[in-house]
């Protein structure tokens, strides 16, 4: 299937706040004015150290959480204003689905596998037991799990075989963009692949959107049409997996991409990160979140937020280096 450009989801301006402290008088941003775009049948990566919001904007998109501010749009519709206890029991829910990255915790575990999968069906889709029965039995063929194990209960299954549960609970009620957190990242090596080429041909099969979730830049890379790095909360470079890979704009994304071993590369080619990021309580909103640990940083960069500006087909930066110093 060919990815269209159609927007799936478009968000605008969103940010989640916690409020934190003794008094709850200070705020925690942990997702800050952040806009993006996933587009039909679309495979977005979000990327970023830990800590920096990924989960939380991945929880606010999914509408598991209420954003504090902020637009989400979902084919034509705005659902960022409905409350995410509503937004659960629509029928919108459907439309968006969640893989979580623990399989063992987002089991629950007195369901067998049969029972994990029949539940979100028998609420979102409906139908009679016979076209539910079928339903799992497909899901458990989608996801490559011989269907006598509709019958175990998750401590009977391994990691792998967990996460296909996962995928077939959220894939059986077809959405249209499935959230992924972190999928793979309870799981061993050899298991990560075959379920990251599952997921690749999951989502080629149906033309669903996917967000993905990661920190590890060399499985985006490849399961992504588009990357958007994150830091302290901030979109800080969103583009064509290929330009934002080969060509990162942001020192920031060049850093990520500089983390990951080459053996063919010097080590003092790289742009190495110093020190952990700032704190996102209060954080500083006329200045660069990356100000302070940035190998690059021009004056600007203390006084005056960059904000996510095009620089070429589709790619986004906020940089003031990489948009010429000026604010
Ligand atoms: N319910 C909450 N109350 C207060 N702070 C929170 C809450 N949930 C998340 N945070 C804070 O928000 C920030 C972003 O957390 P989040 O879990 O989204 O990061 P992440 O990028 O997913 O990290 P990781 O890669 O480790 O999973 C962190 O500083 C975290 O402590
Ligand atoms: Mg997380």
């Amino acid at each position: 299937m060919t990815v269209s450009h159609t927007p799936l989801m478009k968000v605008r301006g969103l940010s989640k706040r916690f409020p934190v402290g003794t008094l709850r008088r200070k705020m925690l941003h942990a997702v800050d004015e952040v806009d993006l775009t996933i587009g039909e049948g679309e495979c977005l990566g979000l990327v970023g150290e830990s800590g920096c919001g990924k989960s939380t904007l991945a929880r606010v998109l999914a509408r598991l959480v209420d954003p504090t501010v902020g637009e989400i749009e979902l084919s034509g519709v705005e659902i960022g204003k409905i409350p995410a206890r509503n937004f659960g029991a629509s029928s919108l829910r459907r439309d968006i689905q969640v893989v979580f990255q623990d399989p063992t915790e987002s089991l629950n575990p007195g369901f067998t596998v049969f029972q994990a999968i029949a539940d979100p069906l028998r609420r979102l889709v409906g139908g009679s037991k016979e076209d539910i029965s079928a339903m799992v039995l497909a899901a458990l063929d989608d996801v490559g799990l011989p269907r006598e194990y509709g019958s175990r209960y998750p401590h009977q299954l391994s990691g792998g075989q967990k996460a296909r549960v996962g995928i077939a609970r959220a894939i059986a009620v077809k959405p249209k963009l499935l959230v992924l957190d972190e999928p793979t990242s309870a799981l061993d090596v050899s298991v990560q692949s075959l379920i990251l080429h599952l997921l690749a041909k999951l989502q080629k099969q149906r033309g669903m959107s996917y967000l993905f979730v990661s920190h590890d830049l060399n499985v985006v890379r490849l399961l992504c049409d588009k990357i958007a790095v994150m830091y302290l909360g901030r979109i800080v470079e969103f583009g064509p997996s290929k330009s934002v890979f080969h060509e990162p704009r942001h020192p920031y994304t060049r850093a990520l991409i500089d983390a990951i071993p080459d053996p063919e590369r010097r080590s003092d080619d790289r742009t190495k990160l110093e020190g952990s990021a700032s704190s996102p309580i209060d954080p500083d909103q006329n200045a660069c979140r990356f100000a302070g640990r940035c190998p690059v940083e021009l004056p600007i960069c203390t006084t005056a937020m960059p904000p996510l500006t095009s620089h070429g087909v589709g790619s986004l930066v906020a940089c003031h280096r990489a948009t010429g110093g000026n604010p």
